[in-house]
């Protein structure tokens, strides 16, 4: 399915990554997409609205009143029309007069008076992300059915550097596609976890020595993000808790990202209290320091050799698998350089999970960074069953096959 003749609302709010709607307006109308740029009065200090009507081919719109062509109504006229309006980029200020049900321009008007799907491409200042009013207001939002497209981490045009970006134009057009193709869910896989709640983690933990040092492991992200993908597009109402990694997370999850096994384990024990499914994807650092050291260690002559002592992370997945609360599908995986079945085998017991998913990460074209995976399962009641060679995206879904069945 193609794009071509989406009707589509662009709002744009006064952000500096304003720049960036742009480029994302460019991409829709290669796409053929009808689209209508609405800018906030603010948005017009960062772009001028004679560019985006020169790309979009159309006027923008800009005040609620000025259009006496639709009798005023235009906020209603247009907001009717649109398959999807899309806020890129979305401010604090913005997100929070939305979650209010505040209409003082066109814009919030229109996202009152719209049935259609909202995406939010928030971009802000990583406080102000991280703010609890802001959080809040997300999280109100999105259980209202909003589609939260990012931010992302990286460095921020005030200097500082974190969660609070933009996601790239191109990467907010891939989930506008997805929103607006439906998502390409193999036909056998549709709706198959609807009304499940599902928690998975994923990528690496990230364990500090000094404000500086860290260990941590070797971990993309992408098996567990494919997972999430998948559960979304089944129907799954998805908490994806995920440290660093340098992928974004799909459309549709809430997201929650830690850095430490503490905070991901704190994170995972509050998701799972009313969840069906836990399926840990995570490198969890096994280990951290006993003590972090507030400064920067230095090296000297008296510190040829250094101890660092470490104590144990909590196990997150023998943790849920042990739990009061646990879900009634528990699943890990094992990535193992040799012996994958024995080890497997005892993961499912020590660890009290349904299913173990092995990988042998000596093959270096599968696992970690890598697109492609190959997974061995190995089922509490002793069944193994392979799953071939394929892109991490296609066995997200056989994953989750195998989990709703184990739900059944
Ligand atoms: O014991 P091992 O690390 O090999 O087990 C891997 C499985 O256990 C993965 O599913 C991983 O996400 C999970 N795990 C965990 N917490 C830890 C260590 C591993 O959840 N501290």
């Amino acid at each position: 399915m193609s794009l071509s003749g989406k009707k589509i609302i662009l709002g744009i709010t006064g952000g500096i990554a304003a720049y960036k709607a742009v480029l994302l307006l460019r991409l829709l109308k290669k796409n053929d997409c009808d689209v209508t740029v609405v800018m906030t009065g603010e948005a017009e200090k960062f772009i001028t609205p004679l560019t985006l009507q020169a790309l979009s081919g159309k006027p923008v719109l800009r005040d609620i009143f000025s259009d006496a062509e639709h009798n005023g109504i235009i906020h209603i006229s247009t907001a009717s029309e649109a398959d999807l309006v899309v806020i890129a980029p979305a401010t604090a200020n913005t997100i929070a007069k939305i979650r209010a049900g505040i209409a003082d321009n066109l814009l919030t008007s229109i996202v009152l008076a719209t049935r259609a799907k909202i995406m939010l491409a928030p971009a802000m200042n990583r406080v102000m992300w991280e703010n609890s009013a802001t959080q809040e207001n997300i999280e109100v939002l999105r259980n209202r059915g909003f589609i939260i497209s990012g931010p992302v981490s990286g460095f921020q045009a005030c200097g500082d550097n974190g969660t609070g970006r933009m996601k790239e134009p191109q990467e907010i057009f891939n989930d506008i596609m997805a929103v607006l193709q439906g998502p390409s869910v193999p036909p056998e896989h549709e709706r198959l976890l609807a009304g499940k709640k599902i928690v998975i983690t994923a990528g690496p933990t990230v364990e500090p020595l000094d404000p500086i040092r860290f260990i941590s492991n070797r971990s993309s992200g992408k098996m567990g993000y494919a997972i999430a993908e998948a559960a979304v597009a089944m129907g799954a109402e998805t908490i994806l808790v995920s440290g660093p990694v340098q992928i974004s997370p799909p459309a549709g999850v809430k997201f929650i990202s830690v850095n430490t096994a503490q905070e991901m384990h704190d994170a995972v024990m509050n998701g799972i209290s009313d969840a069906d499914v836990f399926i840990g994807t995570a490198a969890v650092a096994d280990f951290r320091a006993a003590s972090v050291s507030p400064v920067k260690i230095k090296k000297s002559a008296q510190n040829e050799e250094l101890d660092i002592r470490l104590i144990q992370n909590p196990d997150i997945l023998s943790r849920v698998g042990h739990s009061e609360q646990r879900p009634s599908v528990v699943a890990g995986f094992a990535a193992e350089t040799d012996k994958l079945e024995t080890y497997a085998i005892k993961k499912l017991k020590d660890k009290n999970a349904d299913i173990i998913f092995g990988n042998d990460v000596s093959d270096k074209t599968i696992g970690f960074n890598s697109d492609q995976n190959e997974i061995t399962v190995f089922s509490k009641d002793g069944r193994i069953i392979p799953l071939p060679k394929s892109s991490k995206k296609e066995l997200g879904f056989s994953v989750l096959r195998l989990i709703a069945e184990a739900l059944k």
